[in-house]
């Protein structure tokens, strides 16, 4: 209650306007910390619809390449495909389902841990030489079945590629990034198409990758939101509404830990995707594994 009048018996060391200045403080103090609240409040309600909006999106789009699996394979299951080449196709399709399905999944448990861990040394796997060519070999061979549909191929270029050595990374969070970008070009690329990865070594130490389609346009007031975390072009959204829009963002917080480059870029009428990683400069910023020279997957 604000009170002018000073009732009897009151310390007579400030006078009654001392008082007055102070409550006016005190309830503008108030005032202000009441609107802070109310506006943290409302920022709160805006990341749990956030959280929620993006969970029901991750579970539906996992759920979808699931939900397909099963029926490709009961419909094998009950004998309702005989013809060996139909066998075949469904095969490849449970793959194609199957890849989908591993790689949201993995997007959905980095984004916890990212968001967690924001550096290199807080990551639970180690740095190791990683072949970016024969991961991107390997990541192409599984994204090819999604691109078969649009007829849409994705071919590696060995040279210059094949002359660049391997780059310090951890494994599992690069190949995430590749995947990502992978992902991206064939689910946005035009029907018969081409996605072309290519690869060369720079004098300073560092390797550079680049992956190429030809799609959905790229506008370039949007080349520096294509990070952002939820962003999604309009096209986007209304060729494939089932999207995260989290993607691009991961890729490019493991690129950040690397202490590496990632870009977009329009060449040509093409959607480039650059990704630069250094040969050595992460020794000993991390723990680290030897390489290993049986290893078929980078
Ligand atoms: N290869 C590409 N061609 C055209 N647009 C792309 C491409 N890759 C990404 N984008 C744009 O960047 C946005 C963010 O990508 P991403 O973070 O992977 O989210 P999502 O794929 O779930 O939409 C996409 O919605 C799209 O607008
Ligand atoms: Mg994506």
């Amino acid at each position: 209650m604000l009170n002018k009048n000073h009732k009897a018996g009151e310390s007579q060391d400030h006078q009654p306007d001392d008082y007055q200045v102070q409550i006016d403080k005190l309830t503008s103090d108030i005032q202000s910390l009441e609107k802070t609240n109310e506006s943290l409040r409302s920022e709160l309600e805006q990341i749990k619809k956030e959280q929620i909006t993006y969970l029901q999106n991750v579970s539906h789009q996992i759920v979808a390449p699931l939900h397909a699996m099963k029926m490709h394979i009961e419909n094998l299951r009950y004998g309702r495909i005989e013809n060996p080449e139909r066998v075949r196709k469904v095969l490849r399709s449970i793959y194609s389902q199957a890849t989908i399905a591993v790689h949201l999944s993995k997007n959905f448990s980095l984004m916890s841990n990212l968001e967690a861990d924001q550096t290199l040394a807080a990551q639970r796997e180690p740095l190791e030489p990683v072949n970016l060519k024969k991961l991107m070999i390997n990541l192409a061979d599984d994204f090819q079945p999604s691109g078969w549909e649009k007829n849409v191929h994705v071919t590696v270029i060995d040279y210059p590629f094949e002359t660049a050595p391997p780059v310090l990374a951890i494994k599992n969070l690069i190949g995430q990034v590749f995947s990502n970008i992978i992902e991206n070009a064939v689910k946005y690329s035009y029907n018969d198409t081409e996605i072309t990865i290519s690869g060369k070594y720079n004098q300073d130490d560092t390797v550079t990758v680049m992956v190429s389609n030809i799609g959905l346009p790229l506008i370039p007031e949007e080349q520096g939101l294509l990070f952002t975390r939820g962003y999604r072009s309009k096209e986007a959204k209304n060729a494939y509404p089932a999207g995260t829009g989290f993607g691009l963002y991961i890729a490019k917080k493991i690129v950040e830990i690397h202490e590496g480059k990632i870009l977009a870029y329009i060449d040509n009428g093409s959607i480039v995707f650059e990704v630069t990683l250094s040969v050595k400069s992460l020794e000993g910023k991390a723990m680290h594994r030897e390489a290993k020279y049986n290893s078929n997957r980078g």
